[in-house]
């Protein structure tokens, strides 16, 4: 088996940990934990040094979240040893429902997953970083979803009210489900865990 590198395996662990913290229906739970228990294998790793885009200069704000919970602590702590190495990337796929400065004004990095520091097709871990006041557009997916979310910010689901899970906060999103999230006064920053295999 493949070892995995020491910051990534810390990632790993700690994004575990931080899930299953805080993730509560019952769906995200038993995602998580198909999610978790096919990263016990590990997948070939990307070597050498990422990108970042003009935006991440927001990353310092955004990571230097208040918070009493440990698990988010090691989750940010486990973040920082990895990010250099990430690929940021824009989002290309717009429908409208985007905000004026949507492009320039948000990032996503894939950390496990298609182009992911660890490249594999069967789960995807990611971050999308925001600068305040930014939507982002509706979009949806095959794959079900639960986000962690390390910031404030809103999201909507379908066409429902648009809420604030907060830092710490975890939600479910079924199979194509029209999504959308926006940014409000701070940098937004959410993890998400897609399962994309079929065992389920
Ligand atoms: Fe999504």
């Amino acid at each position: 088996m493949i070892e995995r590198s020491e910051s990534l395996q810390f990632f790993v662990d700690a994004a575990s940990a931080a899930f299953d913290q805080f993730a509560k229906a019952p769906a995200a739970r038993r995602s998580i934990r198909q999610i978790f228990t096919l990263l016990e294998h590990s997948a070939p790793e990307r070597d050498g040094p990422g990108s970042r885009l003009p935006v991440c200069k927001n990353l310092d704000e955004a990571l230097s979240i208040n918070t009493p919970e440990a698990s988010l602590q090691r989750l940010i702590e486990g973040f920082k040893g990895i990010e250099p190495n990430l690929e940021w990337r824009q989002r290309t796929r717009c429908d409208g429902t985007e905000s004026a400065n949507f492009a320039d004004g948000h990032a996503n990095a894939m950390i496990i997953g298609p182009g992911g520091l660890e490249e594999r097709s069967d789960l995807w871990i990611g971050v999308t970083l925001m600068v305040p006041h930014v939507r982002y557009p509706d979009h949806d997916h095959a794959p079900e979803e639960v986000y962690l979310v390390l910031s404030k910010g809103e999201f909507q689901q379908g066409e429902g009210e648009w809420f604030s899970p907060g830092i710490g906060g975890s939600f479910y999103n079924e199979p194509g489900i029209k999504h959308a999230m926006r940014s409000v006064e701070t940098p937004f920053l959410a993890f998400w865990a897609l399962l994309a295999g079929e065992s389920h």
